[in-house]
């Protein structure tokens, strides 16, 4: 059988579209209802925050494959070679109620184009605490994505009666440990664990 590689090298044929390079198979994802565009940011394409859907899926993989190893060991606290499949389809399908996923996106239709960020928390009812992580990817970062997120996420967190959100975040972590400085988080060790720190962000009424 021939090589898909060296048929395509003969081939006058042009490339496939960028849908079908990228697995996107299906173009009539809807609009995400809740999408807005980052007017503050100054960015071509203009930029998307909305919540994260299914169709999202392929996107959030090639999201993960573009991340360093230290990306990856920061956001997840451990290393992680390859973003399975059940996993990743459990992050693109949070529940919408206690679990909260937002994502900076190229665009405000899930299934085109390039997702750049994500922010996920878990609200806990009984203590009225949010466990929150980030991850903006490192050709962003800088803009103001990962405040935007965060702010997005103590927003509905405090819409939705916590008092704090909080995350164990990596002791050298320094561009994460700032951002929660900068946004009144305060830092506690961590039992047996000296590698992390507990960041706290206390939101107000
Ligand atoms: C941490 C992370 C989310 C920051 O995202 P970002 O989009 O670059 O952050 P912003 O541009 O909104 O910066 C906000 C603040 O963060 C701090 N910060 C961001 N990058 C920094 C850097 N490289 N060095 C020092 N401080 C930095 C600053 O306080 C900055 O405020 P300033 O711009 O007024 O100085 C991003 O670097 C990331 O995803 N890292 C890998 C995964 C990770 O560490 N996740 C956190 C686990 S909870």
């Amino acid at each position: 059988m021939t090589p898909v590689a060296s048929s395509h090298a003969r081939s006058p044929r042009p490339p496939p579209p960028a849908a079908v390079l990228y697995g996107v198979a299906n173009r009539s994802n809807p609009v995400v209802s809740d999408a807005r565009r980052i007017a503050d940011i100054v960015h071509e394409p203009p930029l998307w925050l909305r919540s994260i859907v299914p169709a999202d899926e392929p996107a959030l993989q090639r999201l993960f494959s573009r991340l360093t190893p230290t990306e990856i060991r920061r956001r997840f606290l451990y290393s992680l070679g390859s973003l399975p499949t059940e996993m990743a389809r459990r992050l693109c399908a949070p529940d919408g109620q206690l679990e909260q996923a937002l994502v900076i996106a190229d665009s405000a239709q899930p299934g085109q184009r390039e997702l750049h960020g994500v922010g996920r928390m878990y609200m806990d009812e009984h203590t009225l605490s949010a466990e929150f992580a980030l991850l903006v990817e490192r050709n962003h970062t800088g803009l103001g994505l990962g405040r935007r997120l965060l702010l997005a996420l103590m927003a509905t967190a405090r819409t939705r009666g916590m008092r704090e959100l909080w995350s164990h975040v990596a002791h050298d972590n320094i561009p994460m440990l700032r951002l929660a400085r900068s946004m009144g988080g305060e830092q506690q060790p961590v039992d047996g664990d000296p590698g992390v720190v507990r960041v706290r962000i206390a939101l107000s009424e």
